[in-house]
């Protein structure tokens, strides 16, 4: 094989093989091939959670689940790309909610299904202990369940592969949130500082803020005032 060979891999997109260069992530082998990320694509960090996208390897049946911006493209890659993961999400008010334990059985009565199969916490390209979340909530824990996803990028591998039918990421949304708004302490003076801000105490400040360019900003921001730690 040449040394430009080597310097290659063959990746099979929707049946149609290509070589693109070796050491791409899988987002980028795939642009490399002519293929355009619409919908697919936001963050291209891990963050966003659009990515999501399905693959096999060469000698195995197996599907593997990952996001396409983060997973590497392999020699023999057989890749399939999913634009975005459309789970139906219940409605609620978050204002209206009574925040019991049982709020997010009510809203997600399907997560009584779950059958502790543990392919969710496999799935999650985040390392998040999916399973343990789902099991918080069924128990009314919300604080847990909100602490356990709270580095959920909603990219739904998760609630594609559960064998339950559970949304796994759109109810610890909702436990996020529901923490957030009734359960979470209250930061000491915050309700002090809400009262300065709506009195225009800050008008000022931020008018300057809003002012500036920049090279201003990063300045001023160096310059602040921080706390005694
Ligand atoms: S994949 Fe579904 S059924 Fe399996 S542990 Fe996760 S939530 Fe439960
Ligand atoms: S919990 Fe589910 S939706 Fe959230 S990052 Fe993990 S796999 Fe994606
Ligand atoms: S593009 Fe945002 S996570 Fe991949």
């Amino acid at each position: 094989m040449s040394e430009q060979e080597n310097a290659t891999i063959r990746i099979h997109i929707m049946g149609k093989t290509y070589r693109v260069p070796a050491g791409l992530t899988i987002m980028d082998a795939m642009e490399y091939s002519g293929y355009r990320f619409i919908r697919g694509a936001g963050c291209r960090s891990g963050f966003c959670g659009a990515c999501s996208t399905i693959y096999r390897r060469e000698e195995d049946y197996r599907l593997q689940f990952a996001l396409a911006c983060q997973e590497m493209a392999e020699d023999g890659m057989y890749l399939v790309q999913l634009p975005f993961t459309p789970a139906p999400r219940s409605q609620y008010d978050l204002e209206k909610i009574d925040p019991t334990e049982n709020v997010l059985l009510q809203y997600y009565p399907e997560i009584a299904r779950c059958v502790s199969c543990n392919t969710c916490t496999k799935a999650c390209p985040q390392d998040i202990e999916v399973m343990d979340y789902v099991q918080a909530a069924l128990r009314g824990d919300i604080a847990r369940t909100a602490a356990l996803s709270f580095d959920c990028i909603q990219c739904g591998l998760c609630t594609m592969r559960c064998p339950a039918d559970i949304k796994h990421y759109h109810m610890a949304q909702m436990a996020r949130r529901i923490y957030g708004r009734y359960l979470s302490p209250v930061p000491e003076h915050l309700e002090e500082q809400l009262r300065e801000i709506e009195e225009g105490v800050c008008d000022s400040e931020l008018d300057k803020l809003v002012a500036m360019n920049e090279e201003e900003l990063v300045l001023a921001y160096a310059a602040r005032i921080r706390e005694e730690e």
